[in-house]
């Protein structure tokens, strides 16, 4: 049997034990049933990213299947490997998004049964723990900055990162302050400021600046941004990003409208850019962890790490739901 959390047919979510047909998908509707590519394995760490939070509290447009093991990143150990033998018994593990805890069982559990075409080989460099602290937002904020850096240096200009004090906004502020960026965090708790600061970011704004609906062109102040607010957030950062700039859309903690014009896109060569690390492929996986591997001050990351047993997960859900969950939170599943 293996311990994990379980959203059921109906009611909450809680920590049961499910057989392995129930690993498998057999128990869910147009569920997974074991495939040539399914991998086997043993979870050591899960993580607690904005999605959990939706898909531990039964929403529909996470929790898309039920029953469903939430879980949107596993890190482990392989029990079974793939068919095709890309992996074998004993390989060191990583999984974010690609459907687990949304469409399939995920890594809110002791064992998961996945997919092998997106999972990646942890690199030697970092531990599984690091893994899990990295996570889904980590894996998103490297994305976000992959396609920054390909049309912004360090020396264009400040870049200004939203949602700053949650997972993806972390993460990011260690990885482009560690690449020479001049890193604007905004934050709607200013009593994080020290530790924003702490994380590389050489300064702090409020985010009530951003949050409310504002002219479609203002004064140039970012050569790119980081964004997983959405809404009147997004539209002002756009307005405030200067010619040639690069803007990724990461999040939607505001909202998912985006009420802009295409003023900044015509008269100053804006570029709006999707990251999406639910279906990346797996050669921009592997380039990711790579680049995270070498890129990431790992002390800062433990600094911006908390961790929980898996019962826990289910009581923060609604904390990160509220936007009081700071930094990363890693869940040893085993606990
Ligand atoms: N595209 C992808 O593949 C992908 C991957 C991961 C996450 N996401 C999305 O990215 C967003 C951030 O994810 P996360 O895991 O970093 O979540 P998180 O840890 O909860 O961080 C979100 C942050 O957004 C800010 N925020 C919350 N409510 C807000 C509001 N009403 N207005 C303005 N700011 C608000 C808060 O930062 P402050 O307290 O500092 O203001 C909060 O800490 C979520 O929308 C998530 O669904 C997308």
């Amino acid at each position: 049997m293996t311990r994990a959390i379980v959203l059921p047919a109906e009611g909450p979510a809680a920590v049961q034990d499910v057989d392995d047909d129930f690993l498998a998908g057999e128990h869910s509707p147009g569920g997974h049933a074991d495939t040539p590519r399914g991998v086997l394995v043993d979870v050591e760490w899960s993580s607690l990213n904005y999605k959990d939070g939706m898909a531990i509290t039964g929403d529909k447009g996470v929790a898309r299947i039920r029953p469903l093991i939430p879980g949107i990143d596993l890190v482990g150990t392989v029990a079974r490997g793939d068919a095709a033998g890309r992996f074998s018994v004993g390989d060191s593990v990583v999984l974010n998004g690609a459907g687990i805890g949304e469409t399939r069982h995920g890594g809110l559990a002791e064992r998961a049964l996945v997919d092998a075409a997106s999972l990646v080989e942890l690199p030697e460099d970092i531990t599984p723990r690091r893994a899990a602290a990295i996570g889904t937002a980590g894996f998103t904020a490297m994305l976000s900055v992959l396609r920054i850096e390909r049309d912004v240096a360090p020396s264009d200009g400040r870049i200004l990162v939203t949602g700053s004090a949650g997972g993806v906004g972390s993460v990011a502020i260690l990885l482009l302050s560690r690449l020479g960026y001049d890193v604007t965090a905004s934050t709607g708790r200013p009593e994080q400021a020290d530790f924003l600061r702490s994380l590389g970011a050489g300064d702090v704004i409020d985010r009530a600046e951003l949050s409310e609906a504002g002219r479609p062109m203002q004064k140039p102040l970012w050569a790119g941004a980081v964004d997983s607010v959405g809404s009147a957030t997004l539209a002002n950062v756009l307005a405030q990003t200067s010619w040639g700039g690069t803007v990724t859309a990461n999040g939607l903690a505001q909202g998912s409208d985006l009420p802009t014009t295409v003023l900044p896109f015509i008269l100053r060569g804006v570029t709006l850019a999707g990251v999406n690390s639910v279906d990346a492929p797996l050669a921009l996986r592997e380039e990711a962890w790579a680049r995270l591997a070498g890129d990431l001050d790992f002390d800062r990351l433990d600094g911006l790490t908390d961790e929980v047993g898996l019962a826990d997960a289910l009581t923060l859900a609604d904390e990160i739901l509220a936007g009081r969950v700071r930094g990363r939170t890693v869940v040893d599943v085993r606990r």
